[in-house]
């Protein structure tokens, strides 16, 4: 298949394009602003095999320049923090609302099937039970309502043009290659350095892990599968809470426990986040991989993998982490 897949230099999107090019042989270009969470590093296995086009999706040029002969566009590209988007929401509403909007206009108007790659964190928070496909709209941060927004205007695509529209949920992420903002890569990176391991509030916050590579399977089969205008929930087998994930990395990396430090909770953080898959599920996705190999395989991804992390934690990271946290990473 020809494909143009927006945001294919970032954590998932990157894995999905290293499925899709050497498992399905599939025709990829890849369109990608660069971002601080951008990297051409993780590109590097099939850099030969796909088209690069450094750009922004909200650029009409750029998005043009890129789209020419595909089939269909996935699109990864968002920004995807939410402690960023508390700090500074703008940029939030450009890429992930704006940004859409452009490329929604440049499918329709060569009739091309469109995948927005989407978050659970668009339901809010849930106390029991599992959100299914049904469940309202509820985000509680500038990164949800701007990746809800974008999903509503994606189906209104559906309804009003007729798009081959289809929008995927996942639930949190985790994996080799994954910008140590995110709390399990922060986590294993500082647990290796021993530097402090910041817990927001008690820690009892849950997340429903889903690896990056069973993501990227699930966003390939709503892809093929998928019915126009519909959308698919795609949940990780596990869920966990914080303090219980910290715990584990710190075990796995053989750093002091002492570590752990309870730090101020973040503004309006969601308690927990549960996805029903069924949906997905009956279209034949199923995730292969469990929470505690899933970590293991992290853990170890990133111990032997310091070419990568190296010149993130030696680069503008300290910066964004000191303000953040208010200390310094250990040099
Ligand atoms: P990421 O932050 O690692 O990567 C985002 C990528 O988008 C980067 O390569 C960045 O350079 C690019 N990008 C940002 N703004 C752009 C713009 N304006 N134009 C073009 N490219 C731009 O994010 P990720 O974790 O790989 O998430 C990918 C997608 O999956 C996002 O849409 C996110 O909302 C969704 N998602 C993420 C998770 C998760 O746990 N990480 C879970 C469910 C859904
Ligand atoms: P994160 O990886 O930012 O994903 P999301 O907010 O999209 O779920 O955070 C996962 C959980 O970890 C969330 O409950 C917030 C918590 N967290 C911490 O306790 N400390 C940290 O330093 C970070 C980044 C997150």
């Amino acid at each position: 298949m020809r494909l143009l897949v927006c945001g294919g230099a970032g954590f998932i999107g990157s894995t999905f394009v290293r499925l899709r090019a050497r498992e399905c042989g599939d025709q990829v270009t890849v369109l990608d602003k660069l971002t601080y969470a951008g990297r051409l590093e993780n590109l590097q296995e099939v850099r030969d095999d796909i088209r690069f086009v450094q750009g922004a999706i909200e650029d009409p040029v750029a998005v043009a320049e890129s789209i020419g002969g595909a089939e269909a566009v996935v699109n990864f590209a968002a920004e995807t923090h939410v402690d960023r988007s508390i700090a500074d929401p703008e940029g939030f509403i450009v890429t992930n609302m704006q940004g859409t909007h452009v490329l929604l206009e440049a499918a329709r108007e060569r009739g091309l099937r469109y995948l927005q790659v989407s978050t659970d964190e668009v339901y809010g928070s849930i106390d029991d039970g599992s959100f299914t496909e049904q469940s309202p709209l509820a985000p509680s941060s500038p990164y949800s309502a701007t990746k809800t927004g974008a999903d509503l205007l994606v189906s209104s695509y559906f309804h009003t043009y007729g798009l081959e529209t289809v929008i995927c949920r996942g639930s949190n992420n985790y994996g080799p290659h994954q910008y140590p903002e995110k709390l399990i890569p922060l986590m294993i990176l500082n647990a290796l350095a021993g530097d402090r391991l910041p817990v927001y509030g008690d820690g009892g916050n849950v997340r429903n892990w889903l690896f990056v590579e069973d993501f990227a399977r699930g966003i390939a089969h709503a892809l093929a599968h998928g019915r126009p205008g519909e959308v698919y929930n795609c949940g990780g087998p596990d869920e966990c809470d914080n303090l219980t994930v910290v715990r584990r990395i710190v075990e796995l990396a053989g750093a002091d426990p002492d570590l752990i430090e309870f730090v101020t909770d973040r503004p309006g953080h969601d308690r927990r986040y549960s996805l029903s898959s069924a949906k997905l599920e009956a279209l034949g996705w199923q995730a292969r991989v469990r929470f505690e190999e899933g970590l293991e395989r992290t853990v170890a991804w990133y111990r032997d993998n310091e070419w990568w992390w190296g010149p993130i934690r030696s680069g503008g990271y300290r910066e964004y982490y000191e303000r953040h946290y208010g200390r310094a990473l250990k040099a």
